[in-house]
């Protein structure tokens, strides 16, 4: 099969890649692209540790192919914060013990963002529900939930003193 060339929209940049039809995005950013905050967890749709954020919706990175999102704007959690500047998502995780081997924790934060943007006030239930398609091996998911919360509340209060 042969390479073409796509243009895709990465945290802001937009990036040239050469890709099959048939390779998957989760590729494309990991292996051309560097970007390797998504993990690969199980390439099946099940686990969400490759997690991104495209055009305002939680995808699968493992779930489409880079020739779909030719066009598109990316976000992956590099785009969210950085070592110097951290997202308060980030933050939270820390500060709470949300994660603990970090393999999940990527695209934890990347849905919970999505998450928080549709819902700013969720209850701890709504966060479950709305976290059940990312998987951790490590944390039994109470400090995950924990750290949400206290990420909501925290975007909640600096709303408000913005206001
Ligand atoms: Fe994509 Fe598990 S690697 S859902
Ligand atoms: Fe290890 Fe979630 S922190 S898989």
């Amino acid at each position: 099969m042969g390479k073409h060339h796509y243009q895709i929209t990465v945290n802001g940049e937009t990036k040239d890649v050469l890709a099959e039809p048939r390779e998957l995005l989760i590729h494309t950013l990991r292996e051309q692209l560097g970007i390797t905050g998504p993990h690969v967890g199980c390439e099946t749709s099940h686990c969400g540790a490759c997690t991104v954020d495209i055009d305002g919706r939680s995808v699968k990175s493992c779930t489409v192919f880079t020739a779909q999102v030719a066009g598109k704007d990316i976000t992956t959690v590099e785009g969210l914060g950085s070592p110097d500047k951290l997202h308060v998502l980030q933050e939270m995780f820390k500060e709470h013990h949300g994660l603990q081997c970090g393999y999940c924790t990527p695209g934890m934060i990347t849905r919970a963002y999505r998450l928080l943007q549709e819902n700013p006030s969720p209850s701890e239930e709504e966060v479950r529900f709305g976290m059940a398609g990312n998987l951790c091996r490590c944390t039994g998911y109470q400090n995950i939930v924990k750290s949400i919360l206290a990420a909501a509340a925290v975007m909640n209060a600096s709303q408000e003193a913005a206001e």
